[in-house]
C-alpha cells in the first residue's frame, strides 16, 4: 500500500473521487464516498450498521460502501481516485474478546494498489474533525481508545491542509480507564454513555472507592498502575460496586477524574498558541467533560468544535476528508459540514414502504393532510413521536432527522417513554431540542449545541416546567435547532412552541434499546409498528396506531 504522496496532482479544479473506510477488525466501521466533478462536492457517509442492523457492527462496510456511492453517483471502483483506511500495525495487540484477523476483501483486490492509502486512525479522527470544522487553523485533541500504533491520546496543529502531529502517548489514558470502571460497573465498552448517565447520583455518596493516580505529563495521562494492559481490568485493590449506590459512585469519581483529565490536556494543547480547539476520538462524546473545558476556560479558546461522530464512527469520514484535503488538496470548507449525509430516499420509497408496511401491519392509519399541525397536538397530549425527515445524521446520536419526540413537560413522560418503548434504565436521562434563538430562555448556555456535545443546566425556575428532559443534577444534553440546519424538525418544535408556549421538545434516538437507529423508511415504519410508539411523521406523511381516538386528531 502506498504512502507516498508525491505523485498527486494538485490541480484544484481536477475532477476527484475518494472513498473512506473503516474496516474490521475495529469496531463502528463505515464507508464515506466524496465526488467532486469540477463544479459540485457531494458527499455521502454512513455508518455499516445502520444498514446491517448490528449495533456496533465490526462487518466489512460492504452495504455503507454501495449506498455511498449510489448516493453521490459513483457506477463502478474505477472511478474512484483514492481509497483510505486506517491500520492496526500489529494485529495481535488486542489481546480482547474483540480480537480477529482483518478480511482481505475481494473489493479490496479489486482497487490498484497505487490508490489505496493506510493512514493512522487518530489522524483520521483529526481530519473527520478539523476539515467538517469550518475552521482554517486548530489545535486538534485527540482521546481515545487506541489507535493504530496503540496510542491513546494525541496533539495535532493544522493549519490551512495541513495537519501535523506534535505528540502522543500510548500509556493508557482516560478513554481506557473510563472504560474500565464502566466494565467494573457491570457494563461492556461502548457503554460509556451510561456512566455519564449514572455520575449524578454518585455526588452525594461519601464512599470513595478508587484512588487513580494523578500523573499528568504534556499529553499522558497515565493510569497503568490502575488498569490492566489489554484487558478492561483494575488492577488496583478496591470493592467491586455491587449496589446501585456504590456503582453511582464509581461512575461519579471516573467522571470527575474525566473532566480534570481533559482540562489538563485542553490547557495543554494551549501550547500550539491556537485559538480554536477541536476534539474527537471517542471521550469526544463526554458532553460533560466539553462542557467543562468550555464554562472553566473561555479565555483559553475562542471556540470549540467537536464532531457528532467523535468516536470510530467517524473514521470513514476523515479517511474521505484526508483522501480529499491532504491527497487530493481540495481546499477547506469555510463553513461546518452538516452532519446529515447518510442516503436521501424518494417520495416514491416512501409511499413504497408505507403501501407494504400497510398490507402486512393494519395496524396504523396513513394521513397526507395537515400531519404536521397533527403531530405537534399528539405531542401536546403526551403520545409518543416518531420523527423521520431527510438523509440521516452520522454519530450515535440522533439528531432529528431519525428520532423519538415526546412533550418534556409530562412529569411521567420519561418512564412512559422508558416503558413503552426504549426501555432504558431509568436513570438515564432523555434530551432536549430547543429553537436556538429561545434557549436562553430556559438553558444556561450562551452559545449554539447543534450536536447535544456540550451539557448545560436547566434554569433552575424552568425544571419543574420540563421534567422529563432534566436530570437529577439540573441538568440537560440540549440540542439547539435553526430553520436552516434543522428544516422540518426546527418547524415542528416552533409550532408546539406556538401550541404550548414552551419551543422545546424530548428527541432521543429512533431505535430501541440494542439496535442501531433506523436507516431507512422501511426500518422506521417497522420500528414503529413493532413498538409502541403512537405515530409516526415521515416527511409528508403521518402514520397513527388504529387504536388511538381519532377525535384527537380530527378536531
Ligand atoms: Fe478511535
Amino acid at each position: 500500500m502506498n504512502m507516498n504522496k508525491s505523485n498527486i496532482s494538485k490541480n484544484l479544479n481536477k475532477p476527484l473521487t475518494v472513498l473512506g473506510m473503516h474496516k474490521d477488525p475495529w469496531h463502528n466501521t463505515g464507508a464515506c464516498v466524496i465526488k467532486d466533478d469540477g463544479e459540485k462536492t457531494k458527499i455521502a457517509f454512513l455508518s455499516e450498521e445502520r444498514l446491517d442492523r448490528v449495533k456496533d457492527s465490526r462487518n466489512f462496510p460492504d452495504l455503507s460502501i454501495r449506498a455511498c456511492m449510489e448516493q453521490v453517483g459513483v457506477k463502478n471502483y474505477d472511478e474512484i481516485d483514492f481509497v483510505i483506511l486506517d491500520y492496526i500495525e500489529n494485529e495481535n495487540w488486542r489481546l480482547d474478546q474483540f480480537k480477529r484477523k482483518c478480511r482481505h476483501d475481494v473489493f479490496l483486490k479489486n482497487i490498484k494498489k497505487e490508490k489505496i492509502f493506510t493512514v493512522n486512525h487518530h489522524l483520521l479522527h483529526a481530519c473527520a474533525v478539523y476539515f467538517s470544522s469550518g475552521f482554517d487553523s486548530a489545535a486538534i485533541l485527540i482521546v481515545d481508545g487506541r489507535g493504530s500504533l496503540k496510542e491513546t491520546q494525541s496533539l495535532y496543529e493544522a493549519k490551512g491542509n495541513e495537519i501535523k502531529l506534535l505528540e502522543k502517548t500510548d500509556k493508557i489514558g482516560i478513554g481506557l480507564l473510563y472504560a474500565a470502571v464502566t466494565h467494573d460497573i457491570g457494563w461492556t465498552i461502548l457503554q460509556e454513555g451510561k456512566t455519564m448517565g449514572l455520575a449524578p447520583y454518585g455526588e452525594k455518596i461519601n464512599q470513595k472507592l478508587y484512588n487513580f493516580p494523578e500523573k499528568y505529563n504534556g499529553i499522558t495521562t497515565d493510569y497503568s498502575d490502575f488498569c490492566e494492559e489489554g484487558s478492561y481490568n483494575i488492577i488496583q485493590n478496591h470493592k467491586k460496586p455491587e449496589t446501585f449506590e456504590e456503582k453511582a459512585r464509581a461512575a461519579f469519581e471516573v467522571q470527575e477524574e474525566c473532566e480534570k483529565a481533559l482540562l489538563h490536556l485542553a490547557k495543554y494543547a494551549k501550547k500550539t498558541g491556537k485559538n480554536k480547539l477541536c476534539i474527537s476520538g471517542g471521550v469526544g462524546l463526554n458532553s460533560v467533560s466539553n462542557n467543562k473545558i468550555r464554562i472553566h476556560q473561555p479565555k483559553l479558546y475562542d471556540e470549540i468544535f467537536i464532531n457528532p461522530a467523535a468516536s470510530d464512527t467517524g473514521i470513514p469520514f476523515g479517511a474521505a476528508l484526508y483522501g480529499f484535503h491532504i491527497l487530493g488538496n481540495k481546499p477547506i470548507n469555510p463553513n461546518p459540514l452538516s452532519p446529515f449525509l447518510g442516503p436521501s430516499y424518494s417520495e416514491i420509497d416512501i409511499e413504497n414502504a408505507i403501501t407494504s408496511n400497510l398490507n402486512q401491519y393494519n395496524s396504523f392509519n396513513c394521513i397526507k393532510e395537515n400531519s404536521f399541525e397533527i403531530a405537534s397536538k399528539l405531542l401536546r397530549e403526551n403520545f409518543i413521536v416518531a420523527n423521520f425527515q431527510g438523509r440521516s445524521e452520522m454519530g450515535p446520536r440522533a439528531l432529528g432527522n431519525r428520532s423519538i419526540l415526546m412533550s418534556p413537560m409530562g412529569e411521567e413522560n420519561k418512564d412512559r417513554l422508558n416503558l413503552r418503548v426504549k426501555h432504558r434504565e431509568s436513570f438515564r436521562p432523555f434530551a432536549p431540542a430547543v429553537l436556538e434563538e429561545k434557549a436562553d430562555e430556559f438553558f444556561e448556555i450562551d452559545v449554539e449545541s447543534p450536536y447535544m456535545l456540550f451539557i448545560c443546566n436547566v434554569r433552575k425556575e424552568k425544571r419543574s416546567l420540563l421534567p422529563a428532559i432534566t436530570h437529577i443534577d439540573g441538568s440537560a444534553r440540549l440540542q439547539t435547532l435553526t430553520k436552516e440546519r434543522n428544516g422540518r424538525f426546527y418547524d415542528l418544535v416552533k409550532q408546539f412552541g406556538k401550541d404550548t408556549g414552551v419551543p422545546v421538545l424530548l428527541n432521543t434516538s429512533f431505535n430501541v434499546n440494542g439496535e442501531p437507529i433506523v436507516e431507512t423508511p422501511d426500518n422506521a415504519i417497522k420500528c414503529f409498528s413493532n413498538t409502541d410508539i403512537d405515530a409516526l411523521l415521515i416527511e409528508n406523511f403521518i402514520l397513527i396506531k388504529s387504536n388511538i381516538d381519532q377525535k384527537i386528531f380530527s378536531s
